[in-house]
């Protein structure tokens, strides 16, 4: 069987947190080991640059999130990890696809649409502040997919239609440039219905945009801190709790095997008292991150070492890339003279 091979992008803007531990990394992780996977993880530090021009934090996000993966234990031998603006085939291959994509495919990619709207309802001009960046923004991510001949992409769901469109891209140019012999993959996307979606610090989905966060790897008194400001109702030790509607518990079950959730469950209706939940609920998230956290405190004080692992990632990417960008240049008629 031909193994398939799963790729996926992290933007690095900000530092990761709790909720995409628990719906992202962590599974992510958990796939990168299963053999009949290949897996390329990247962190996508050209995407950031569409929403972050402060070149301190595009930085500081880059060396967190990669020590994150590392400290958690992806394994950089089966898994290929590297940083986008390593593999220079990659934005030569965007301008290429920024050539056979539709304009008005762009239009109708729904961060674009939801800018131009917003600007709109604000009676301003309809394209302030929207940079090429942003309007272009799935071609690049395309030229991330279509360089690996990625099959499944693992994305969350507000990414789905970023990865139709890099299909909708691939067709096109094989249409165009080879129909007999397609060289480019069709991708799928894949949203892991499974994969928890944590509540926030306010019980709404944890998200940076909302502010709500628990960062995965604070020092252990700043995490129970954290852990204390989660949103509860006014009810005394001793009466009962309802599981179903508490971010506590949510969070919780993320964390939880399936026995430990069911004896919170029942300490929910007698009555645990939220300050010993929230203890509890320290105990059980620390206990799965403390060995992890040491190796990533560990990590950042070395990038020398987090850079060397990136190298190795990029060296390995571009045994693909490389070649990949040759046969597109031989299709589209960009080739040494003979
Ligand atoms: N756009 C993705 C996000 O914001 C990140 C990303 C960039 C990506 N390139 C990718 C995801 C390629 C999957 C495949 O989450």
């Amino acid at each position: 069987m031909t193994k398939q091979r799963v790729l996926t992008g992290i933007t690095t803007t900000g530092t990761p947190h709790l909720g995409n531990y628990v719906g992202a990394i962590r599974p992510a992780i958990e796939a990168s080991r299963e053999t009949n996977n290949e897996s390329f993880y990247f962190l996508a530090d050209f995407h950031a640059l569409i929403k972050c021009q402060d070149p301190a934090a595009v930085h500081q996000s880059t060396k967190e999130i990669a020590a994150t993966w590392l400290a958690l234990g992806l394994d950089t031998d089966n898994a290929v990890f590297y940083r986008q603006s390593d593999v220079p085939e990659i934005p030569e291959l965007t301008w290429v696809l920024n050539c056979i994509c539709a304009k008005g495919l762009m239009n109708r990619a729904h961060a674009y649409k939801a800018a131009v709207d917003a600007n709109i309802e604000e009676g301003e001009d309809a394209d302030k502040a929207i940079t090429m960046g942003l309007f272009s923004y799935p071609v690049l991510m395309a030229a991330d997919i279509l360089m690996f001949g990625a099959n499944k992409v693992p994305v969350g769901k507000d990414q789905i239609q970023h990865v139709e469109m890099a299909r909708d891209m691939a067709q096109r140019f094989n249409h165009i440039y080879c129909k007999k012999n397609p060289l480019l993959t069709l991708p799928d996307y894949q949203v892991d219905e499974d994969a928890a979606i944590l509540q926030g610090l306010d019980g709404r989905k944890m998200s940076k945009s909302y502010g709500n966060t628990i960062p995965l790897f604070l020092p252990e008194k700043k995490l129970q801190k954290h852990i204390n400001k989660i949103k509860t109702n006014l009810l005394e030790p001793g009466e009962a709790k309802d599981p179903d509607t508490s971010a506590v518990f949510q969070i919780w079950k993320a964390f939880a095997t399936a026995e430990q959730t069911a004896e919170m469950r029942q300490a929910f209706a007698d009555g645990i008292g939220w300050g010993d939940a929230k203890k509890k609920l320290f105990g059980l998230i620390n206990e799965e991150i403390a060995e992890s956290r040491e190796r990533y405190e560990d990590l950042l004080a070395r990038p020398v070492d987090i850079e060397a692992e990136l190298q190795k990632g990029a060296e390995k990417a571009r045994a693909v890339s490389r070649p990949m960008l040759a046969q597109v240049r031989e299709a589209i008629g960009i080739s040494g003279l003979k």
